[in-house]
């Protein structure tokens, strides 16, 4: 595996469910082409059901992919702490021109070794700790899991942990009830850092927090990011949280990233007229325990039963016939970076 390629390179990904009748088909990813570099904080917004949770699932082999291609590169720096996923790409790898284990496919003993290298958070810091397992245990779970620390030295790694999210280690013997929804999340961040893995999914890890508690676990993160040269993909409906994070910002719309980009170019010029909706969509006000709302003028079409076209042309104030008929190709522009799948964008107009 080879430092030079991108830690993950995501291309064409398509996921799809059979509805709960089993007769209609929902493609919640429909061909998803993503790259995230090593030490890179990828964000990834768009609004409920868009497909965001999928991609993350299909990311750590929960979901199936029907379609496409996710192919990890370990950087050199992390090759020998994941011996065994090392050994996994030399037995899979055809061919040492290229780079990247492809994910797609693999068994679910592979998977294991996978896992290795990706901690996940998802949103629900309560849902996703046993209530039964002390603090030291839980932030501990993977060593263990993987018989990698026992007994004394799992201890010591636990204090370890517990100290890196800012958790005092007099709370180790603590159960989960016993800690403020912000403490269970830097729990959550601890358990997903125990084995210190190059790729981190954050999947809505902040958005049930009140923003003082975002703003600590926001540093934390960039932190990590800095000292150890972790790479997030960082997901989150709530925008102004991604624009603090991530380097790199990427903007769903059923099923499919409609614009991709430096944060900080997208957000001050945003080329898709998605993503100027979304950034000009006003913010509900926070409503505790529940998500904030943001709102789009129109309806969000259902991915079961999607548009003909570009998927954005009923709500797109800018929709002309070809809308309707074909979906636009990406538009890119090299200097920053960027891109933006819109047939309203010329390739004059965006290299201005
Ligand atoms: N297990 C499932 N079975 C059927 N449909 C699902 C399932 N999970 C998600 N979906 C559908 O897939 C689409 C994308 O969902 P999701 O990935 O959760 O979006 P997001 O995280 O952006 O809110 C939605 O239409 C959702 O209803
Ligand atoms: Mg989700």
């Amino acid at each position: 595996m080879t430092s030079s390629s991108p830690l993950l390179q995501v291309r064409d990904l398509e996921v799809v469910y059979a509805s709960s009748s089993g007769r209609r088909q929902v493609r919640a990813l429909a061909g998803i082409d993503l790259q995230v570099q090593t030490q890179e904080c990828m964000g990834l917004v768009g609004e409920s059901g868009c497909g965001k949770s999928t991609l993350a699932k299909c990311l750590l082999g929960l979901v199936p992919a029907q379609q496409g291609s996710i192919k990890l590169s370990l950087p050199a720096e992390f090759r020998t702490r994941f011996p065994d996923l090392e050994q996994l790409w030399q037995s899979r790898s055809g061919s040492k021109t290229d780079p990247g284990l492809e994910l797609i496919g693999l068994s679910g003993k592979a998977w294991r070794a996978v896992r290795k290298a990706m901690g996940f958070v998802f949103q629900d810091p309560l849902a996703s700790l046993d209530p039964r397992m002390r603090a030291w245990q839980i932030v501990t779970e993977p060593l263990a899991m993987h018989g990698l620390a026992s007994g004394k030295a799992l201890r010591k790694k636990a204090d370890q942990l517990l100290d890196l999210v800012g958790l005092d280690t007099q709370v180790a013997l603590r159960y989960p009830r016993q800690f403020s929804g912000g403490q269970r999340q830097r729990l959550g961040i601890a358990r997903a850092l125990a084995l210190e893995p190059p790729l981190v999914i954050c999947d809505e890890a902040v958005s049930a927090l009140d923003v003082s508690v975002q703003a600590q676990i926001l540093t934390l993160l960039r932190e990590l990011q800095q000292s150890r040269g972790t790479s997030f993909v960082f997901i989150s409906h709530d925008l102004s949280v991604v624009k603090q994070i991530a380097q790199r910002t990427a903007v769903m719309y059923l099923g499919r990233i409609v614009e991709e980009g430096p944060s900080q170019d997208l957000f001050e010029d945003p080329w898709h007229p998605y993503s100027r909706a979304l950034l000009e969509a006003v913010p509900q006000p926070q409503v505790a325990g529940r998500e904030r709302q943001w709102l789009v003028a129109g309806e969000a079409p259902s991915p079961a039963n999607p548009p003909s076209g570009c998927s954005f042309h009923p709500r797109c104030p800018l929709a002309e016939d070809q809308c309707r008929r074909q979906f636009p190709p990406m538009i890119a522009a090299t200097a920053p970076s960027r891109q933006a799948a819109c047939f309203q964008l010329s390739s004059g107009e965006i290299s201005q």
